[in-house]
């Protein structure tokens, strides 16, 4: 983030303080509940967002090194991420092309010459290309060119890994232009220079709830207050929060109850991150939030209109991470996943509760936005797709 564009979030969040305004819209937005549960705009989802558009699915710190590799399922397809020989990363569906056995059944591992299928013992090289079938004679001429895995397209860059989760035609490109994906995020993330960054933490956490419900919760402050008076709210002011638009992402930030201390400080000193954290919707399903000395990362996938999976990653700069104690980051860990066990609580609650018919829509007021925006643009990417 530039430090512009920190002094500027910082200034409207005093400004906010001194005259106890927020950062309102023009108005109140909504959402229709049945998008939280209806099987079939479920079905247009995942079909779109976890199928054709770009998720983060992986961390570099996860792939530094040749014969490197990272399974994931979340997202309902079988991936497989691995870094070959030559440092190039690349992305698979974790499927035998023999029999459609899973290939590497473990979810992160090292110094991996080869994938071997555990059905029938199938081999494939980090690069995907067939290089074993057992008894090979019970195959006959069986091209292997045209049996290697099915690639993905992949990018990584700042850090993370994103996969487009659907199957490429042997031949297709499998490069991702995720800066064009990311616009004005773009310069953002590479300014929190994230490359080499470690994973400290990573971890699931199930909500019975509809996967855009769990990103919800991370999208306006309004709530710290009430739900959460023991675990983050002493951290924060009430609800004093800046909410921009980034093309079809968000950027927010909060204030911490330091920022008061800022006045007359000389603004060539200030830094956002010593008084506020930053927050990023990466559309649709990721948010990252930069505090002082760590990024969060909390990615929520559909499991089923109702259920979804929530990866919690704590990513550290190789320096934070000599710097502090592992119980450190631990206790960062333990806070996050109290205030998140508060939202989920509630969450579920609202889950079960759509189907009542108290309401037809959400109601978001005026420093809700950024809710009021994350719907708008699923929708709109909807019927852009249809
Ligand atoms: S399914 Fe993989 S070797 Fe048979
Ligand atoms: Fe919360």
């Amino acid at each position: 983030m530039q430090h512009a564009d920190q002094v500027a979030y910082l200034e409207r969040m005093l400004r906010m303080v001194r005259t106890n305004t927020r950062d309102d819209g023009p108005g109140l937005s909504y959402t229709a509940v049945d998008s939280y549960f209806d099987p079939e705009r479920y079905r247009r989802e995942v079909g779109l967002m976890f199928r054709r558009q770009p998720v983060v699915v992986a961390f570099s710190g996860q792939l530094r090194r040749p014969g490197d590799f990272v399974t994931h399922d979340a997202t309902g397809q079988p991936i497989l991420v691995a870094r070959g020989t030559d440092g190039v990363l690349r992305a698979f569906l974790n499927v035998c092309r023999h029999r459609s056995g899973t290939v590497e059944q473990k979810p992160c591992g090292a110094n991996k010459r080869a994938f071997v299928c555990a059905y029938h013992g199938w081999s494939y090289d980090l690069t995907g290309r067939l290089v074993g079938i057992t008894d090979g004679a019970g195959f006959g001429d069986l091209d292997k060119s045209t049996h290697g895995l099915r690639r993905l397209k992949v990018a990584e860059k700042y850090g993370l890994v994103w996969v487009v989760p659907t199957a490429l035609d042997d031949g297709e490109p499998a490069d991702l232009d995720i800066d064009a994906w990311l616009g004005p995020l773009a310069p953002d993330l590479a300014g929190w220079d994230m490359a080499g960054w470690e994973v400290q933490e990573s971890l699931p956490i199930r909500p019975r709830m509809n996967w855009k419900l769990v990103i919800d919760t991370f999208l306006e402050l309004y709530h710290f207050r009430y739900l959460h008076p023991g675990s983050v709210y002493p951290l924060f002011l009430d609800n004093i929060a800046t909410y921009e638009r980034m093309d079809r992402h968000v950027r927010l930030s909060a204030a911490k109850r330091s920022l008061v201390e800022l006045e007359g400080q000389p603004k060539e000193t200030w830094k956002i991150l010593d008084h506020a954290i930053v927050l990023y919707l990466l559309f649709p399903n990721t948010v990252l939030a930069y505090t002082q000395d760590h990024c969060g990362v909390f990615s929520s996938f559909p499991v089923g209109p109702d259920e979804s999976v929530m990866q919690l990653t704590m990513l550290v700069s190789p320096e934070e991470k000599a710097r502090k104690p592992d119980s450190y980051w631990k206790t960062n860990v333990d806070l996050f996943t109290a205030a998140l066990g508060e939202d989920f609580a509630m969450g579920e609650s609202i889950q079960r509760n759509f189907r009542s018919g108290a309401n037809r829509h959400q109601t978001f007021g005026k420093f809700e936005k950024a809710l009021g925006w994350y719907h708008r643009e699923i929708d709109a990417a909807l019927e852009a797709a249809s």
